[in-house]
């Protein structure tokens, strides 16, 4: 299997990614989950990360906690999507499995340092602080890593904390101009493609069905997570944004997308964050990412239901 990271500010849409990571061994292997302040702070995202590993029935998940607030700026966080725990719907249990000692920056530099050049992939479902701080810290672990495919950015839906970025970009762009700058090997799931995979009706009800606590509080988070677009967007759905990137290892055929150049908007109040995409080719920037923009959503949420019913593990 391939050997992942998951960094991430769990949220309804990351504890999805995280079950379907936990719920495909053989094509994966999770060497941690490393939070970050986000959707919510610091404090409830590791702790978040810790109730969605033992749903999982993944008690010995290594969980580290990371950076607390961007590099530069205020944290800004989005309770308005999320909840106030980040993980608001069903009811959850407090965690019983503890932290790992150690910065999680630590733990991605160390394990980068460790496990052959090119094995470890990073999967940074929230702001991308961890991951810029820990390049910035360790120069040299950038071309150790195999890829890194993120969860961040728009291009023709633009934004949805801003008119012209995306949240998970928005929250700390020093960090992503870092990492769209690091020469590593990118794959970037936009709103372009999450938008495309909206939790409807039908989709939330085979959740449901499956019968399982999993299912019960997969299926209780997006319908919490869903209020939010129904409202504002009069969406049929949430979209499933952080899945993607665990769908794209799993499934890459359901998705396509384009090499391409993509910049991060640092000194505009107006743009901050925005992803600067040339999708037409406009310039002759390099490229530095496979930026996607479709998805085949009825595979995903059929695959998405399949690799559910396998949790817990035992
Ligand atoms: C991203 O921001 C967060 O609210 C979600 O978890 C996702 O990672 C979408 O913009
Ligand atoms: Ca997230």
């Amino acid at each position: 299997p391939r050997k992942i990271i998951i960094d991430t500010d769990p949220g309804q849409d990351d504890a999805v990614a995280i079950l379907l990571a936990l719920a495909s061994p053989d094509e994966l292997e999770v060497l941690g989950l490393t939070a970050v302040a986000g959707n919510v702070p610091l404090r409830l995202t590791e702790r978040n990360a810790r109730i969605i590993s033992e749903l999982a029935g993944a008690v010995d998940m290594p969980v580290y906690s990371g950076c607390d607030a961007p590099l530069r700026r205020k944290l800004v966080t989005a309770e308005h999507v999320h909840g106030k725990t980040g993980l608001d719907g069903p009811q959850l249990p407090e965690p019983t499995m503890a932290l790992r000692p150690g910065h999680a920056v630590d733990f991605l530099i160390e394990t980068l340092r460790r496990e052959p050049s090119g094995t470890v992939t990073l999967c940074p479902l929230g702001p991308l602080t961890n991951i810029a701080t820990a390049l910035q810290r360790a120069p040299d672990i950038a071309e150790r890593v195999q890829q890194i495919v993120l969860m961040g950015g728009a291009y023709f839906e633009v934004g949805n904390i801003t008119p012209a970025a995306e949240f998970n970009i928005f929250v700390d762009p020093e960090a992503a101009k870092i990492v769209f700058g690091s020469g590593i090997d990118l794959v970037v799931v936009p709103l372009d493609v999450t938008h495309k995979a909206l939790t409807t009706k039908p989709r939330v009800d085979a959740f449901r069905a499956l019968g399982t606590e999993v299912g019960r509080m997969v299926a209780e988070w997006t319908d919490f997570f869903e209020r939010f677009d129904k409202d504002k967007y009069g969406s049929a759905g949430a979209p499933l944004h952080d899945p993607c990137v665990i769908a794209w290892l799993l499934w890459p055929d359901l998705f396509s997308g384009r090499r391409i150049n993509v910049e991060i908007e640092t000194g505009s109040d107006l743009t901050l964050g925005m992803t600067v995409a040339d999708w037409w080719h406009v310039t002759d920037r390099a490229p530095n990412a496979l930026f996607l923009g479709d998805v085949d959503a009825e595979g995903l949420f059929a695959l998405l239901t399949e690799r559910l019913a396998r949790l817990p593990l035992r």
